[in-house]
């Protein structure tokens, strides 16, 4: 199929390349220059496994080609809005501007029978207001809303091979035009079996924010779990296994530790409770309030660690951070805990060293008071206390023996529990984790 992508940020370059990977045809548009030129020379704006390799292929397969100019977007039939729908400022609500802009720009360039497929995350009502503005500004196309579920560090496999599609259409027979066309589009992942819910469009926003809010409350609820343990003497890592044995409860998304971020669970579940609120519902996602506190106080606990592990005073004193990242296998730093940490800790006077494999640049561009540095043996040496606040491998298969000869103090806080405590209190090291004795 024909297809554009609006939006070439995190979700849209992806979306973009493994459409193209799957065969379609497609162009992806950005205001962004810079972006633009990168994708076009087949590189990517950011660090994400496999999406080189599919921008590279796809570009030379002739399917692939990225613009600034909309007009390109004409003779396409499905139109992708893949732009952000960030925090409103001083606000939990949902921004959305780029949404609106980028629907406003598209319709001048829509013939009858296109198909615009909203993938961004909205507030619920979003998509029917959208589909009015498109049928006025351009009767003849369709709105359809197509969430997207793709994880960093995962998106080339989450969109190529995603655990189910959700279509939410109009209940006419726009709607099961637009349903065909979706088929198309995802026509592989269709013939893989992957589970498939048409729905309207109310059902497919709430689904993408419910998922998140869900996630989120997760975690959350395993990190209140280990403030209890924290003052029970119990270990919440053997808790999240034993509770986990049981399938209706499950292990995914039971590591306790400092938390999440990231430019997802934390936004949409503001904006949730926001638009929950609008709707006069408030009450009904209240959790979502707790949630968000439990999760940023796992930030605060950690620094507190870090400052109870050295006699209650950090000023002066040299910390390790490993690790920027909101999670690994990402440069990622949006509302990242491991950067507040790092950010928390120099604040309070300590000689942060921050270590990341991949994400030293976007934080210095946010923070160019830290000292970063690109080897994890420059970050330990001479270092009072150590702490890890992103689970990259490298860091989980960290020699005990062999680093405790580069610290003045071996002091490791672990505030992702992603290493065998046994072997570092073994090897000498004084070792704390989240939720455990
Ligand atoms: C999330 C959703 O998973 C994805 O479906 C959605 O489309 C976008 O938001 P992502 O932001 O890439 O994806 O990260 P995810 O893997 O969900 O992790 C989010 C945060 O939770 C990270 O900071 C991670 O470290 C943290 N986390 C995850 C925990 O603290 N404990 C866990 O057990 C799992």
């Amino acid at each position: 199929m024909k297809i554009s992508v609006v939006g070439c940020g995190y979700l849209g370059a992806v979306h973009a390349a493994a459409m193209a990977e799957l065969g379609h045809d497609v162009v992806g548009i950005d205001v962004d220059t810079a972006k633009i030129e990168l994708l076009a020379s087949g590189r990517a704006p950011f660090f994400e496994p496999g999406l080189p390799e599919i921008l590279t292929s796809a570009r030379d397969s002739g399917r692939l080609r990225f613009t600034t100019d909309m007009s390109e977007a004409r003779g396409s039939s499905v139109h992708f809005i893949a732009v952000g729908t960030p925090q409103k400022k001083g606000e939990y609500a949902a921004d959305l501007t780029y949404v609106n802009s980028a629907v406003d720009a598209l319709i001048p360039f829509l013939t009858d029978g296109d198909l615009v497929v909203g993938k961004s995350t909205v507030p619920v009502g979003t998509a029917a207001d959208l589909a009015v503005r498109v049928s006025s500004g351009a009767p003849g196309a369709m709105l359809a809303w197509n969430p997207e579920f793709l994880r960093e560090g995962f998106a080339v496999k989450d969109t190529i091979s995603p655990d189910r599609l959700v279509y939410g259409v109009s209940s006419d027979h726009d709607g099961a035009v637009a349903k065909e066309m979706l088929d198309e589009v995802y026509a592989k992942a269709l013939s893989e079996n992957t589970p498939l819910v048409v729905t309207d469009y109310a059902t497919a926003e709430l689904v993408k924010v419910s998922a998140n809010a869900f996630l989120a409350t997760k975690i959350s609820f395993i990190n209140a779990m280990a403030e209890i343990a924290e003052v029970a003497g119990a270990d919440v890592t053997q808790l999240a296994d034993a509770i986990g044995y049981d399938a209706r409860i499950g292990r995914r998304f039971l590591n306790a530790g400092v938390g999440f971020g990231g430019g997802c669970l934390p936004k949409d579940i503001r904006a949730f409770s926001a638009r929950a609120e609008e709707l006069g519902r408030g009450e009904s996602v209240a959790f979502l309030k707790e949630v968000d506190a439990i999760n940023l106080r796992r930030r605060q606990r950690v620094v507190d660690m870090v400052r109870e592990s050295l006699g209650g005073e950090v000023y002066q004193k040299k910390v390790a951070v490993l690790g920027l990242a909101f999670k690994p296998d990402s440069d990622d730093v949006r509302d990242s805990p491991a950067l507040d940490v790092a950010v928390n800790l120099h604040g309070l006077g300590a000689d942060v060293v921050a270590m990341d494999p991949q994400a030293i640049e976007n934080s210095k561009r946010l923070h160019p008071q830290l000292l970063f540095t690109e080897s994890v043996e420059a970050a330990l040496r001479h270092a009072d206390a150590v702490v890890i606040v992103t689970e990259w491998k490298e860091f989980r298969e960290l020699d005990p023996v062999a680093v405790k000869a580069l610290v003045k103090s071996p002091v490791i806080i672990d505030g992702r529990n992603c290493l065998d405590a046994i072997a570092w209190r073994e090897a000498g090291w004084t070792y704390r984790g989240m939720g455990r004795p």
